[in-house]
């Protein structure tokens, strides 16, 4: 049921504060506080052969998933210190990476029956079976979908409780799997002591705030990004900007435009920006630069700046309408101020409602985008 929404997309990202609240509850503990020694304050339930010695972790996945895995790598390695791989699943199947001791491997779908995925997850099982005990393989999966294949494949999951999503483009259960790396990198620094108590406080403080800014980003932009769409209908090509953390949330905000619009778009760290892309640019060439407050904001603005000196028109997501981002950017998508860490979840919302308003106002089934299905069973 539409519940009045337009389509089932829409609907499910609305959605989104209600699935960011269930994950809280159901990965973090709501009594926990900074002088607390003893407990936990995530309660993923891993066994703790999963992270005992733990030297790598490697992460499978394909589409919207893989960027999740991408978000997670920087989470896991920024915040437990672990070098953590990320690779598409159609690729690590054919071509692994030499087997290393104590490797974590992480296969992320939100169906559960991705054929690459269980391919290259499978295959990572087997080619460990019979080495020595620490080559074994320790496997877990995030997904949403506990029951589905994935679920009978790997003994450990996080399950990633967005609720059945109906419309092809993902985008609840992106939200929900980018809480299980946030659950995840917190479980991992907490055990390895790589953050302090009042640092891990901060942060799930910080991701309790998230449904309600998620809420306020609804409430206060959807109007005016369905007017920003207008303004695009037409456009053949987009290309998306970020960089560190939201380099993955530009991957995403280009992929969830050209598979329900059918726009042409590309999504690019904006550092890379100089070593060919910039070549593209001109004033029919639109360009989105996720810009939040960080280690990196000045470098995108100044990226941001290469682009406009090509006349694109700079949309800027960002929570500065002053300064140098108002000399800069065209238009403005404001998102809250939050920490560095946390702004992937905020940033991708504005993009998702983004490409949902260019392809309704295009007329298109996005619910249902030509040549795709919701779950890719085959190779
Ligand atoms: O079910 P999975 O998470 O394994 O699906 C992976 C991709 O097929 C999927 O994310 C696809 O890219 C989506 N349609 C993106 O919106």
């Amino acid at each position: 049921e539409k519940q009045g929404f337009k389509h089932f997309m829409l609907k499910e990202i609305y959605e989104q504060p209600a699935v960011v609240r269930a994950c809280l509850d159901a990965y973090f503990s709501a009594d926990w506080s900074v002088g607390d020694s003893t407990n936990s304050p995530i309660k993923l339930g891993l066994p703790a052969e999963i992270y005992a010695n733990l030297e790598q972790i490697q992460i499978v996945a394909c589409g919207t998933s893989w960027h999740a895995a991408l978000v997670g790598k920087y989470l896991i390695e920024q915040l437990a210190g672990i070098p953590t791989q990320v690779h598409y699943a159609s690729e690590f199947r054919y071509a692994p990476s030499p087997l290393t001791p104590n490797t974590l491997t992480i296969g992320v779908t939100q169906s559960g029956e991705t054929a690459d995925t269980l391919a290259a997850l499978a295959m990572e099982k087997e080619r460990r079976q019979d080495k020595e005990p620490k080559y074994q393989a320790r496997l877990l999966g995030i997904t949403n979908r506990p029951e589905s294949t994935l679920g009978h494949m790997v003994t450990q999951i996080i399950n990633t409780l967005a609720g059945i999503e109906i419309g092809v483009a993902a985008t609840k259960t992106f939200i929900a799997q980018l809480m299980a790396f946030y659950a995840l990198a917190l479980d991992l620094a907490y055990l390895r002591q790589t953050i302090s108590s009042t640092k891990l406080q901060e942060i799930i403080d910080g991701l309790r705030q998230i449904p309600g800014e998620i809420e306020a980003t609804l409430e206060k932009q959807e109007e005016s990004i369905g007017q920003l769409a207008h303004e695009f209908a037409e456009t053949k090509d987009f290309i998306f900007l970020g960089r560190g953390i939201n380099f993955p949330i530009a991957l995403e905000g280009a992929l969830k435009l050209k598979e329900i619009s059918y726009i042409h778009a590309e999504g690019y760290p904006a550092g890379e920006m100089k070593h060919g892309p910039i070549a593209l640019l001109d004033a029919k060439v639109p360009v989105v630069a996720i810009a939040t407050p960080g280690s990196v904001y000045e470098k995108v603005i100044s990226n941001a700046q290469e682009a406009k000196a090509r006349d694109s028109r700079l949309i800027g997501v960002t929570p500065f309408n002053h300064g140098e981002a108002a000399e800069i950017f065209n238009d403005f998508i404001p998102v809250s101020k939050v920490d560095e860490l946390l702004s992937p979840i905020l940033t991708v919302i504005p993009l998702q409602l983004l490409a949902y308003h260019i392809a309704a106002l295009r007329g298109l089934d996005v619910d249902q985008p030509r040549n795709l299905a919701k779950s890719v069973t085959v190779e």
